[in-house]
């Protein structure tokens, strides 16, 4: 038996939810190929110019892989061949792809033995292997597709599953370098009041406009007073790009998950073309190398 799977780039935090919001996108994917083998263990076989770790315990799905062959009882062998369309180092959830694309293959070659939440919880190994923190806010929505809302992970996921109107997403992910563990350190342990409580009334306020479908109420949510004014200082043209969105109509965005990648959401198709002209712009002017997805939430 044998299986491919493609598994979406995500955008993590959405804003204002750090941690705990994330939304899948329709492209791009990584295909992974899924086979059960006879020899007990994980193989893995790269087909694309990354270079990524092949040993199981140093790759982000093979991380996740050993966690979930770790809970079935008899020995079991699968090999899991790797085309990778999400860049590493991106910002939108390339390592989430590998780490859920590989559960959701061996599970479905399992006969769906383990539920959604279990899944997220072997990938969330994955996680680890990559940051060296099991955030599930990738992880979550490229398990379940759509906007994730991750109210836990301990002690075990609890992922509630957002309905959400027609958005389109313009990303751009300039070609710099942030790795998330370093975007996490330089982060404010504690957070002044009067911020968290801007923050969490942001957070409802987007998941009530998501369910609601009200777009202003998205937009006027959109908005990070904890990480993003850290954050945002190592991103070239974060400002352009943020400010010059908004005068083309965007409903709003800011950086995809620990960056480098910034993402913008708009209600419709002509105003994330626009979107993605003011980001041609700005890079184009800081003469920095890009690319730029325009896309929907899938
Ligand atoms: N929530 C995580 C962070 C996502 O912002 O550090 C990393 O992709």
């Amino acid at each position: 038996a044998s299986i491919t799977v493609l598994a979406p780039a995500t955008v993590a935090n959405v804003v204002c939810g750090f941690d705990v919001l994330g939304f899948a996108l329709h492209e791009p994917n990584d295909v992974m190929k899924l086979r059960l083998i006879e020899q007990p263990g994980v193989v893995l076989i790269n087909d694309d110019e990354f270079n990524l770790p092949t040993e199981p315990t140093q790759n982000v799905a093979g991380a996740a892989l050993l966690a979930m062959l770790h809970a079935i009882p008899e020995p079991l062998g699968v090999e899991v061949r790797i085309r990778k369309a999400i860049r590493p180092g991106s910002g939108i959830g390339s390592s989430a792809a590998s780490a859920a694309g590989a559960v959701a293959g061996l599970n479905y070659l399992l006969g769906n033995h383990f539920s959604k939440p279990e899944l997220v919880q072997f990938a969330m190994y994955g996680e680890e292997v990559a940051s060296g923190v099991r955030h599930a806010d990738n992880i979550a929505p490229a398990i379940y597709g759509g906007v994730t809302l991750i109210r836990a992970t301990t002690p075990t996921p609890d992922i509630v599953a957002l309905d959400a109107p027609p958005l389109f997403v313009t990303v751009v992910h300039p070609q710099i370098e942030i790795k998330t563990s370093d975007a996490r350190k330089i982060l404010k342990q504690e957070v002044p009041l009067r911020d968290a409580i801007r923050q969490w009334a942001n957070v409802g306020g987007l998941v009530a406009g998501l369910l609601q479908h009200d777009y202003a109420l998205i937009g006027r949510s959109l908005e990070d007073v904890i990480v993003e004014p850290v954050r945002s200082i190592l991103i070239p043209g974060f400002q352009d790009v943020k400010e010059g969105s908004r005068i083309a109509g965007a409903l709003g965005g800011g950086i995809s998950g620990s960056g480098p990648s910034l993402f913008m959401l708009s209600q419709d198709e002509a105003t994330a073309r626009a979107v993605e002209n003011v980001m041609h712009a700005t890079y184009q002017r800081l003469g920095l190398d890009y690319l730029t997805y325009l896309t929907t939430i899938n």
